[in-house]
């Protein structure tokens, strides 16, 4: 499965991002851990791989909602592509493996294999991903609305009381699709993970 989804990656990048730079940027993907990591400690797609898949469920889920709002013409393939399978390469080399005390069937413990986070470049989460892709290709307006706020009213600035991410919803149609195709695939697509 990671195997084939790592190809499903590829050939949709391949095909559809193509500026100064992605090439780049392609070869820092494969050198790090984003074709292997996990997409978060405990929730959804919380094992090897993770990352891979969400990030392909959210560029499928992405598609369907730019075609629902008939939007196809007002954002690129390019621009779908570079949004979606990339809005949380700030989850690349940010997870490492550790081990928590746990319970076999038997009531025997035993140490359980666990994901855990390991900042090495703490620059928050959408504008992580933004700094981080911007440091290999320029990324246009709206993709950059688009990755900074798609975790929408999740994102925690906004319970600081910042007010960009309605500000960016209603100048870019695409950060919200975009927030809606991560919810989707965060909540209908993929496996919860293991929440003892
Ligand atoms: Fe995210
Ligand atoms: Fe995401």
């Amino acid at each position: 499965m990671l195997d084939q989804n790592k190809e499903e990656f590829l050939k949709i990048y391949k095909e559809n991002i193509h500026r100064p730079g992605s090439d780049t940027l392609l070869e820092w993907l494969e050198n790090s851990d984003f074709f292997t990591a996990p997409a978060s400690t405990r929730f959804h797609g919380s094992y090897a791989g993770g990352l891979l898949e969400h990030s392909l469920n959210v560029y499928h889920c992405l598609q369907r909602e730019v075609h629902n709002h008939a939007m196809e013409d007002e954002y690129t393939p390019e621009t779908i592509a570079v949004s979606a399978l990339l809005h949380d390469v700030c989850k690349v080399n940010f997870y490492k493996q550790g081990f928590r005390n746990a319970k076999d069937e038997n009531g025997k413990w035993y140490q359980k294999p666990v994901y855990e986070i390991d900042e090495r470049f703490p620059c928050g989460h959408g504008e992580k991903s933004v700094i981080i892709l911007q440091s290999h290709m320029r990324l246009a307006e709206n993709e950059i609305y688009a990755i900074r706020a798609h975790m929408g009213g999740f994102d925690t600035s906004v319970k600081g009381g910042d007010r960009f991410i309605g500000e960016i919803f209603e100048r870019c149609p695409l950060a919200l699709l975009l927030h809606v195709a991560d919810m989707k695939a965060t909540y209908l697509m993929e496996n919860k993970g293991d929440k003892e």
